[in-house]
């Protein structure tokens, strides 16, 4: 489970594990993401008029440089230099600059805006799927990959409309206004550079080639450190308990070693990348410097010409590289945000039910009426195709009809499933391990839909059903009791919100969980955390009995509620689920023949089929199955 968890596999996987994945349709999802950005959008304006005054301002300033120099010089050469002439060009070029501060201020403070009100409604968006979408889809997902689109994918989408598409925008409007003013200051110059930019890409190109190489494999290294220790973190106790600390000490030194070994490959291309880069672009420099100084000489070219186009060619090569090294993230940003589209995209839980649970008040002749609180009846609300509504009253009498299921295609896991439990009855399930008991409580409460055969509740097709009302109407402890964090009477209150603190004592009465809750520190207000750690797997299962027991249920299903509790503890809780099972229809799971034994009908299951049902009386004059597992001759796998 763990290492299901901890290592996903493909583009969901931690960070580190994604090489640059590509978006399948990047025009659409840019298109999406604007849709997010709906009643901003008029600030995107601001943000571009930001963007063009901070990128064309620095390149303007740049080229204040040559009147300034020029005026210098002539200052120099006439020996009249005009004070109040000079300064006011200085004013101008610092009120350029200052122009240039503002939009830029403004614009990343917009950006940021946007992109947290952005990342915020996506959120919120993708959280609300999450709740509604099927079990099966957690069976197909790893817990990894969904957890990634919160966090990964979330994160480089925040990166990308903050940082990335700003900076990209602004980069693009540097170059070609520089290259504008190259072109104006001196074309011939600008033809050199053309020539250095177009050596430089090759180079990079080349280099960088081989680098991305290495770099994936520096991703996958990382991925597979990352997702060892989350699992070593994770079985911390079983490698305690097998003294495995040595063995896992001695594979992550291997997986860290690749690491190593990745990384400083993947490094010393980047670190020559850095450095060739730099200095062509000092050569450039040097040899533009050159050729300036030698067409100012010849007179073809002033001073301050040269000044400026030399500062220009400097910020010419730095939005190049920040092109480059941002648009890899962009497309790794894009290519989260699909993922994260594809899960607001994914197929809700279906539900096509119409028949509603409601309460219910008796008129003295039978007849039902709705009522609006708890009157500790509740009715089916069915609606008529003339508009009308009647009711029936819920009694928990559950059938299943010739039930034909599997979790897959390729495997059936019940084959004709055909049982009923009448209203009040005490229905048991016994079997080996994995002979399909959990199954049979997935299908009562829909978090799989029965494709052969049917299950009907009080007569009405399941299928009917609205889920949650449906769901409302059973009281279900989970063969894996969870905890949430919170109080204990927040735990129990789970089952009825509304429950009043006396309701809350009484379900955990009922459930004999009373007793150890007053011994915790605070009583029913201790603090669970994480699942309910500090609390024993007994006590864990007790309480979620009495999370079951408080929302008063008339149809029950208890997986294994009793598996981890002592014998003493288990002919207590048996007392108190009698008291529970009053007026209920129970549905239990055990392996525990005893706690089965005074059920009205026990189901033995084997491989998916019903091969014993009946009394535990009559079981044990058949001396079948139940016979054997009853009388310890036949194991339980
Ligand atoms: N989510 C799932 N996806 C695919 N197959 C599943 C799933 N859950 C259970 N199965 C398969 O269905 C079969 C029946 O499982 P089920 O959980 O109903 O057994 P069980 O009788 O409750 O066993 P146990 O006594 O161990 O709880 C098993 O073979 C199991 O591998
Ligand atoms: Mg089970």
């Amino acid at each position: 489970m763990a290492n299901e968890k901890t290592m996903p596999k493909g583009p969901g996987g931690p960070r580190g594990m994604r090489g640059v994945a590509k978006p399948k349709n990047a025009g659409k999802t840019i298109a999406r993401l604007l849709g997010y950005m709906r009643g901003q959008r008029h600030l995107l304006v601001f943000v571009f008029i930001g963007i063009l005054c901070s990128s064309l301002a620095g390149v303007a300033g740049t080229y204040f440089l040559k009147p300034i120099i020029n005026s210098i010089e002539e200052g120099l050469s006439t020996g009249s230099f005009d004070v109040a002439a000079f300064v006011m060009k200085l004013v101008l070029m610092g009120c350029i600059y200052a122009v240039g501060a503002a939009g830029a201020y403004l614009y990343s403070r917009i950006m940021l805006n946007i992109s947290t009100e952005t990342m915020r409604k996506i959120r919120v968006d993708t959280f609300t799927k999450l709740q509604s979408l099927p079990i099966k889809y957690f069976d197909t997902h790893t817990h990894g990959e969904t957890m990634s689109r919160f966090t990964n994918d979330t994160d480089t989408l925040r990166e990308m409309l903050s940082q990335g598409i700003p900076q990209m925008f602004s980069s693009s409007v540097t170059i070609i206004g520089v290259f504008a003013f190259m072109c104006i200051l001196s074309p011939l110059l600008t033809m050199l550079i053309i020539v250095m930019v177009v050596v430089i890409t090759l180079v990079v190109k080349k280099i960088g080639g081989q680098s991305s190489k290495y770099f994936k494999r520096q991703q996958q290294a990382i991925g597979a450190v990352n997702g060892y220790i989350e699992e070593m973190i994770e079985g911390q106790k079983v490698v305690k308990v097998f003294c495995h600390e040595e063995e896992a000490k001695e594979k992550f030194t291997r997986i860290n070693d690749e690491l190593f070994e990745a990384a400083s490959n993947a490094n010393t291309f980047a670190s020559v990348l850095g450095p060739i880069t730099n200095n062509f672009s000092y050569i450039n420099y040097a040899l533009t410097a050159s050729i300036g100084a030698g067409l100012a000489v010849a007179g073809v070219m002033d001073i301050g010409t040269v000044a400026s186009f030399l500062q220009f060619t400097r910020s010419f090569f730095q939005p190049i590289t920040q092109i480059s090294q941002q648009f890899n993230s962009i497309i790794n940003a894009l290519a989260g945000a699909e993922r994260i589209f594809e899960l607001i995209d994914e197929e809700s839980e279906p539900d096509n039910g119409v028949v509603t649970l409601v309460y219910a008040m008796k008129h003295e002749d039978g007849t039902l009426f709705e009522a609006s609180e708890r009157t500790g009846v509740w009715a089916w609300k069915y609606p008529q195709p003339d508009g009308s509504v009647t009711y029936t009253e819920v009694c928990g009498d559950v059938r299943f009809e010739n039930v034909v299921f599997g979790y897959t295609e390729e495997k059936t896991v019940l084959r004709g499933i055909s049982l009923y439990a009448k209203p009040g009855q005490k229905i048991a399930f016994v079997g080996s391990t994995g002979a399909g008991k959990t199954t049979i409580t997935n299908l009562i409460n829909r978090f799989y839909d029965v494709p052969d055969g049917k299950i009907t509740y009080d007569g009405i097709n399941i299928n009917n059903i609205k889920k949650s009302d449906l769901r409302r109407s059973l009281g279900m402890v989970l063969q894996d009791t969870h905890l949430f964090t919170g109080t204990v009477a927040e735990n129990i209150r789970y089952g009825k919100l509304d429950a009043t603190d006396e309701e809350v004592v009484r379900a955990a009465k009922l459930a004999n969980a009373h007793s150890f809750i007053s011994h915790l520190p605070d009583g029913y207000d201790t603090v669970l955390t994480s699942d309910g750690v500090n609390l024993s797997q007994g006590q864990r299962q007790l309480l979620s009995i009495a999370r079951a027991a408080v929302a008063d249920p008339p149809v029950l299903i208890l997986d294994e509620a009793t598996s981890s509790i002592d014998t003493r503890t288990e002919a207590l809780i048996e007392k108190g689920m009698d008291t529970l099972m009053e007026g209920r229809t129970v549905f239990v799971i055990a392996h525990r023949l005893s706690t089965v034994r005074n059920s009205h009908a026990i189901m033995v299951l084997e491989k998916g089929e019903i091969i014993e049902r009946g009394t535990h009386d009559d079981l044990l004059k058949q001396q079948g199955k139940y016979y054997q597992l009853y009388t310890g001759m036949f194991e339980l796998e």
